[in-house]
């Protein structure tokens, strides 16, 4: 890239005080297993596994991303020569993720220089000979084209086992892995407990052939205040102990719900009497439309004000067959239109990304734009979240509330690693709610201010730099910006 003096100069101050921050001008330490995981017992136990298949399946934020990443390094920086892989989902969520929160940083403290980092491939090359290769398993195409025929000496480690789809974990471990391991290889899958007992992750660990590892989120004793952050957690939600996702998720135990149900909804909680019901000062309007003509159509309008959580104020549903059309949707949209003037409209089109316009000059209905949807379970995990704060709001009795209490996770779909609806019910109402709810979700994350004592990745700086040339140094900048 050309730049400027001035830029260069004002780049070099950002990257002396880069290295300052990443306490690069310290010492950096020599490796050792226990110098690396300090009083994390069992994250050492595993770092220093040598078995060939290693099976980690803990809690969250336990530190089996860490562990993995120590692994690696360890391991390149022992064995001369090693070619060294971790894959994770997707390569931006691992370049986000593994190497730049954990990965360089780990680099850094046990005294890899700077130049052994390939940033745009995110490999490391070590002076013993030893690599380094991160990256997703979508893009596994390219870290293949990196390894020889043999992984001697290797570690090789997929993490996020538990969400990797099974038309690739499967071919991984039943025909690419198998005839380039030696008796040196190891082969690690670390993981969270699913959140049903499926999937090619899950049933691995019933086999042999593992070394298993599994622990606990207050094993990780790097994070002393994980321990406060749960009592918080267990105060607001009233979440009982025994709830199985708190044994899953902060134990790391294999504790399941009898039937998985996809929704958190607790009437005590969430539920509330129909009849004359008083909302509390609702500001903000949002409606979602799932149209079917032999499902059910569904539309669902929510509100909320200042504080208020998310309220669900009207449902409209057909049964099914009814043979609905869009002219008959376009009148009900009118008499919402007419009574809550709703800020948005989200309807899903089918595949289709178009918007809806047609009713406007009938009915008043702005635009109806095409239902945020892509990532199902992320939204199903965000409405499950408003539940347990108690933040959402549903008639007791509603067609909305029978979703929430009936819809499961499909097993059949989890063992292959995707999250599709059960048969024991299509939930078209909560599809319809959860469109809607993408409204308040985008605009509570408008109103949320930027964390004060965030700092923004290098690029971002130098971006700010570039934009702002002759807008004196770094420093004074982000004074101006964050007030600091
Ligand atoms: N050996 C270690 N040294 C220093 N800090 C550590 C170590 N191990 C874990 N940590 C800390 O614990 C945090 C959680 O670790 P990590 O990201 O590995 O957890 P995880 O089990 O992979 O979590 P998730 O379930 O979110 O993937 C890290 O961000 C880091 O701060
Ligand atoms: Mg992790």
């Amino acid at each position: 890239v050309k730049v400027s003096p001035a830029l260069k100069d004002l780049a070099l101050e950002l990257l002396t005080y880069e290295r300052e921050l990443a306490g690069l001008t310290a010492e950096p330490e020599s490796w050792s297993p226990d110098a690396f995981a300090g009083q994390h017992e069992r994250q050492r136990a595993f770092v220093v596994d040598t078995a060939q298949w290693q099976h980690v399946m803990c809690a969250r934020q336990a530190g089996k991303t860490y562990g993995a990443c120590g692994k690696l390094l360890g391991n390149a920086i022992t064995r001369r020569k090693s070619v060294n892989v971790f894959l994770g989902l997707t390569g931006a969520a691992v370049r986000e993720n593994v190497w730049e929160a954990i990965w360089k940083p780990l680099c850094a403290r046990f005294g890899v220089p700077d130049r052994a980092l390939n940033e745009s491939r995110m490999s490391t090359h070590l002076d013993n000979g030893s690599r380094v290769l991160l990256g997703g398993t979508a893009d596994y195409d390219h870290i293949k084209k990196q390894l020889g025929k043999r992984l001697d000496g290797s570690v090789f480690c997929i993490d996020e086992a538990q969400d990797q789809k099974q038309n690739v974990l499967g071919p991984l471990l039943d025909s690419t892995l198998p005839p380039m391991l030696t008796p040196t290889t190891q082969v690690v899958l670390t993981g969270v407990l699913p959140d049903v007992p499926a999937g090619r992750f899950w049933r691995e660990h019933d086999k042999p052939r593992w070394s298993k590892h599994g622990w606990g989120r207050f094993d990780n004793v790097h994070t002393p205040e994980a321990r406060g952050q749960f009592e918080e957690y267990l105060r607001v939600t009233g979440i009982s102990l025994e709830d199985p996702r708190i044994q899953r998720d902060w134990f790391g135990r294999a504790v399941f719900d009898s039937h998985a149900r996809a929704f958190r909804y607790d009437a005590a909680k969430n539920g509330f009497e129909t009849g004359p019901v008083i909302f509390p000062q609702l500001t903000s309007y949002a409606v979602g439309i799932d149209p079917g003509a032999r499902d059910r159509t569904a539309i669902v309008v929510v509100g909320w004000g200042e504080g208020t959580g998310l309220w669900v104020v009207e449902e409209v549903v057909t049964p099914l067959d009814s043979g609905t059309t869009w002219s008959w949707v376009g009148r009900e949209l009118g008499r919402i239109q007419k009574t809550y003037r709703p800020g948005w409209y989200y309807a899903d089109f089918g595949g289709s990304k178009m918007s809806l316009d047609v009713f406007g000059r009938d009915y008043g209905v702005p635009l109806i734009a095409a239902a945020k949807k892509a990532d199902r379970r992320a939204q199903v995990d965000r409405v499950n979240a408003l539940l347990s704060e108690g933040q959402c709001h549903i008639a007791i009795g509603s067609d909305l509330e029978g979703d929430m209490l009936k819809t499961q996770w499909d097993t059949a779909a989890r063992e292959r690693g995707e999250w599709e609806w059960s048969t024991h019910n299509h939930p078209d109402v909560a599809d319809a709610f959860r469109y809607a709810a993408h409204a308040y979700f985008e605009a509570r994350v408008l109103r949320e201010e930027p964390a004060r004592d965030t700092i923004p990745s290098v690029a971002a700086r130098l971006r700010l730099l570039k934009e702002r040339e002759d807008g004196g140094s770094y420093f004074e900048q982000r004074r101006r910006q964050f007030g600091t």
